[in-house]
């Protein structure tokens, strides 16, 4: 369905929840280095169907989900309400304008590749400290730009085939910068001595061939389907086909499944 707004529509447009089946592992072991405890009470920004939330809630901690696409915001509570987890609940919002959502409230807010694709990276910075409460922590997955892995490499790859973003535009992969992360987090009230920064992994677990793997892009995420559609209008189709199964069969590291691992950039905030 089309929407108004083109960063909603963006997700919309697909179906995460294909990517997102094989994130789970990495979205596990991420959320188990995090010291969740028992009724802590946790936001997970841009959360899509719950990779990282799901798991903070099995933990015990009361969980809310914030994501702007409407599809994944009910594929999440769907897959709480299977799992019987109560303290788990997903609701529609805005990273850029959380304005639903009271001061102060959260012992952690997790971003995990979520945030980064919201607008006005400047206010998503306010409002994640807005709404952490003094104490807390917030925890955001950042992919790394022009990093050599694998989901840098796509969204590069996608964007040489798409129609240059209108006058403006803030690249989400800049909240993979330190220094940007800096001056949005210090324009929001945090110095730069409150924020650490680590290099970690995700692997992505397929159980199918890279070529597979790909295809999963082309038809279910919004950014690989918007490349594919503005390269067909090109006749490029078939180019940006070969040079995503290039990047995919290079990176994967499994035999007869695929396993790319991807590097990202894990920011920490003390609030
Ligand atoms: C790459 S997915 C990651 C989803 C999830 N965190 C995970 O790791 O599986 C990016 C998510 O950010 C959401 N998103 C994009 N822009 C957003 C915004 N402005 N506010 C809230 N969520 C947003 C998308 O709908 C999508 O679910």
């Amino acid at each position: 369905m089309s929407s108004m707004n083109p960063n909603k529509a963006l997700w919309e447009k697909g179906d995460f929840t294909r990517i997102a089946e094989t994130m789970r592992e990495s979205g596990e072991a991420l959320v188990q280095r995090l010291g969740i405890t028992k009724g802590m009470k946790v936001l997970d920004l841009g959360c899509g169907d719950g990779t990282t939330a799901l798991p903070a809630a099995k933990l015990g901690a009361e969980v809310l989900g914030v994501d702007i696409a409407h599809n994944l915001v009910e594929a999440g509570n769907k897959r709480a309400a299977k799992r019987g987890l109560t303290n788990l609940k997903f609701q529609e919002g805005d990273a850029s304008n959380l304005e639903q959502l009271p001061d102060k409230n959260f012992d952690l807010v997790i971003s995990v590749f979520g945030a980064m694709f919201a607008p006005k990276p400047f206010d998503v910075a306010k409002e994640m400290v807005r709404v952490t409460r003094p104490g807390g922590r917030i925890v955001m997955g950042n992919w790394i730009p022009n990093d050599p892995t694998l989901v840098a490499q796509i969204l590069k790859i996608s964007s040489s085939y798409t129609p240059p973003p209108p006058e403006g535009f803030v690249s989400p992969m800049t909240w993979g910068v330190e220094g940007n992360v800096i001056e949005r987090f210090a324009a929001a009230g945090v110095p730069a001595e409150k924020i650490s920064f680590a290099r970690d992994t995700f692997i992505f677990n397929f159980s199918g061939t890279p070529s597979g793997f790909v295809d999963e892009f082309r038809k279910y995420y919004g950014p690989t389907m918007n490349a594919f559609e503005a390269a067909e209008k090109n006749g490029r189709s078939a180019e940006l086909q070969k040079e995503l199964e290039e990047l995919f069969n290079r990176q994967n590291k499994g035999t007869g499944v695929t396993s790319i691992p991807a590097t990202f950039l894990r920011v920490t905030v003390a609030v």
